[in-house]
């Protein structure tokens, strides 16, 4: 009898240790109110990987909020550039961290033959059609459910974008996966159906910044592109059709390199982005999903690599801030204080008959991913 007590006692035991182990791998998640918009209500979803590592993920615009990555010590800081406050998001006009939708990047002139008929949508970036439009994707209010699995967890969101909003045709069912692993990634799966032909090209819009809470700018921070040409512009930043060799130039990312080292040399290029602000045509996209680039930063050792699916990679290097937004952590956001790395279809695609293809045509189904990846070095 006493043996029986002690062996059941030791059962228990087990079973107490195989519980703890499995909570320990699985990825916490909490939720709180954020606000209101739209007249719906706006949560704020804290996910946490067994590292430590979180994602801060909000259904207004799709919008990672937070996303912190370890540095060499060990120590996780926040990589990204945003806001703290749900207001400060709804007013913003830099596109902090949100899902870019339905077409990322500039469509000329706001204007597109479709099947012998000609769109017209808002000109919202001077001549030109910039990210979706005057209400774009990360201006709405998605729906959101959590999913979790054995060593991710994130969040489903969803949004109908109305046959003929912002000018675009057709209804277009979009949903957008984000997942955080416990191997410190934060995954973005995207997949869209249409009724009508349509143009769609969603990305993520991150600011990112490796120092850890926006400790300084990014001009030391060394970026690697895995691509031999780009898509030269105009002054409106319109690609000008060109695929052009990197070579030779300050777009030549082909071995990691600062990206301050160029960006202040006279380039015509560089003039008209202000500093990088261009399309990179990625080697070897063939739909697959393969490493394509990444930024390293040698002060903090954090290396974030970037996984995708899509033929073009689009460098913003933070040319528009100018000081006058003071961000998370009561930092001020200047010139070149952020890398965003933008994975899409190259800009001005419906007006690019020599661009891949960013139509969607009924029955089809648009389906990419991108991750993000966060290591040391
Ligand atoms: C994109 C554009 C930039 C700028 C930012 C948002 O990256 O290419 O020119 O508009 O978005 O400020």
């Amino acid at each position: 009898m006493k043996w029986a007590v002690v062996l059941l006692g030791f059962v228990l035991f087990l079973g107490a240790c195989s519980t703890k182990k499995e909570e320990k791998t699985e990825i916490k998640v909490t939720v709180r109110k954020y606000g209101m918009a739209d007249g719906k209500e706006v949560n704020l979803y804290t996910f946490t990987n067994t590292n430590g590592m979180t994602a801060k993920i909000t259904n207004y615009g799709a919008i990672v909020q937070s996303l912190t990555a370890p540095d060499k010590n060990g120590k996780y800081e926040d990589v990204t550039l945003g806001y703290d406050k749900l207001e400060d998001y709804i007013n913003d006009k830099s596109y902090f961290g949100c899902i870019v939708g339905r077409f990322g990047n500039r469509i000329a002139k706001g204007k597109f033959m479709l099947d012998g008929k000609e769109y017209t949508l808002a000109t919202n970036n001077g001549p030109n059609h910039l990210h979706g439009g005057i209400k774009g994707f990360n201006k709405v209010v998605w729906d959101a459910e959590i999913v979790k699995g054995k060593d991710f967890g994130g969040l489903k969101l969803t949004y109908l974008s109305k046959d003929g909003e912002e000018g675009y045709p057709g209804n277009l069912n979009c949903t957008v996966i984000y997942t955080l692993t416990d191997q410190n990634e934060l995954r973005i799966e995207y997949k869209a159906t249409t009724d009508k032909p349509t143009p769609v090209n969603l990305t993520h819009h991150s600011y990112f910044n490796l120092s850890g809470n926006g400790k300084q700018n990014i001009l030391n921070q060394e970026l690697w592109i895995n691509a031999d040409y780009y898509t030269p512009v105009d002054e409106t930043l319109i690609p000008t059709g060109e695929i052009a060799p990197v070579k030779g130039t300050p777009f030549d990312f082909t071995k990691p390199t600062a990206i301050g080292a160029r960006i202040n040399e006279k380039n015509t290029q560089l003039e008209y982005g202000h500093g990088y602000d261009h399309n990179w045509v990625l080697n070897d996209a063939d739909g697959s999903l393969k490493l394509q680039a990444s930024l390293y930063d040698p002060a903090s050792g954090r290396l974030m690599e970037i996984y995708t699916q899509e033929p073009g990679l689009q460098f913003y290097s933070g040319n528009f801030l100018d000081g006058s937004i003071t961000g998370k952590y009561g930092v001020k956001y200047t010139r070149n204080y952020c890398a965003v790395l933008e994975t899409q279809h190259f800009p001005d695609s419906p007006n690019q008959p020599d661009f891949p293809s960013v139509i969607l045509k009924p029955g089809q189904t648009y389906h990419t991913e991108t991750v993000y990846k966060f290591l040391t070095k």
